[in-house]
């Protein structure tokens, strides 16, 4: 599989910082994959996905150690303009990427900076707004709509784009636990129709690792654990870092001394499944 990201021997300091917020990170990620990035507040999971998509180092200054590269193109060395072609962001709290006077305006606001012409804006507006369901409120403006729509609204805008690698920081942080439920649906939706490859930030293991190919879990400035949500989850260790751990694999912990699980059940009916067989 050919490489989206590749992130080698990476070190970044923020300018006015007494220590680096990453420390020696090496990742590389697939195309096609979706990567969960997970790890205690202030571990640099935020940081990582600025590295990413540009902001560090071309809207962050600080020493910067070690390459990032995003298709091929090494992100120091490319205009961030350049990097936005290739990656979606999504930022932590919607409201900083929704600030025009209706859903369709916010929608085509990206494209609009890039200078394409309106009817290639019109058709890509329309074909984002279909994709995330929001079409009952594209004329709404942003304050009279919900923060799961909210939510749909940005990532429609940088889908709009037509990016390889969609990244989303915590996408569900402001939803209740259906909406949120109803965000990872779609997420996972528009990776396997658009063939995207997704990297998403998430404290709710539970509702991302039954469609993760990955966990990176980090502690520190440091990647700690990466590899496939199940074997990282069977690890224990990963119980005293404070990572929302998912309460059945939490559960299974605690039995493995009296049962035996055929392999680790990440959801509640795998869990089921594997004792009603025993
Ligand atoms: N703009 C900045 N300038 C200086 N230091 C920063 C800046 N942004 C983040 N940091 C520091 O870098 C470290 C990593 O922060 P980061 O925001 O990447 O963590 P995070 O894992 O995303 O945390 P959270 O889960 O709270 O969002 C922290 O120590 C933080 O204080
Ligand atoms: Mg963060």
């Amino acid at each position: 599989m050919p490489k989206i990201v590749e992130i080698k021997g990476f070190t970044f300091q923020y300018a006015g910082s007494s220590q680096p917020a990453l420390t020696d990170v090496n990742l590389s990620i697939d195309e096609g994959e979706i990567v969960v990035i997970a790890g205690p507040s202030g571990c640099g999971k935020s940081t990582l996905l600025r590295s990413v998509n540009g902001l560090i180092p071309h809207m962050y200054s600080g020493t910067y150690i070690g390459e990032v590269y995003v298709n091929n193109l090494k992100v120091s060395e490319h205009k961030i303009s350049d990097i936005a072609k290739q990656v979606g962001y999504v930022f932590q709290n919607p409201e900083n990427q929704i600030f025009m006077f209706s859903v369709e305006r916010d929608v085509a606001f990206g494209l609009e900076n890039l200078g394409l012409p309106r009817d290639e804006i019109k058709q890509r507006v329309d074909w984002a707004i279909d994709l995330l369901g929001i079409k009952e409120i594209a004329h709404r403006a942003p304050h009279e709509i919900s923060d799961g729509q909210k939510q749909r609204v940005a990532i429609a805008g940088v889908l709009a784009m037509k990016p390889k690698l969609l990244i989303l920081d915590e996408p569900t942080s402001l939803l209740d636990p259906l909406s949120a439920l109803d965000l990872i649906s779609t997420v996972k939706h528009l990776h396997d129709t658009l063939k995207l490859t997704v990297i998403v930030v998430e404290h709710r293991l539970d509702l991302l690792v039954p469609i993760a190919d990955r966990l990176v879990v980090m502690e520190n400035g440091r990647i700690l654990y990466n590899g496939r949500p199940r074997d990282v989850l069977g690890d224990e260790g990963l119980l005293t870092i404070g990572v929302g751990v998912p309460s059945i694999v939490r559960l299974t912990h605690l039995l493995r001394g009296d049962c035996s699980f055929k392999h680790l059940p990440l959801t509640p009916s795998e869990f089921v499944e594997q004792i009603n067989e025993a």
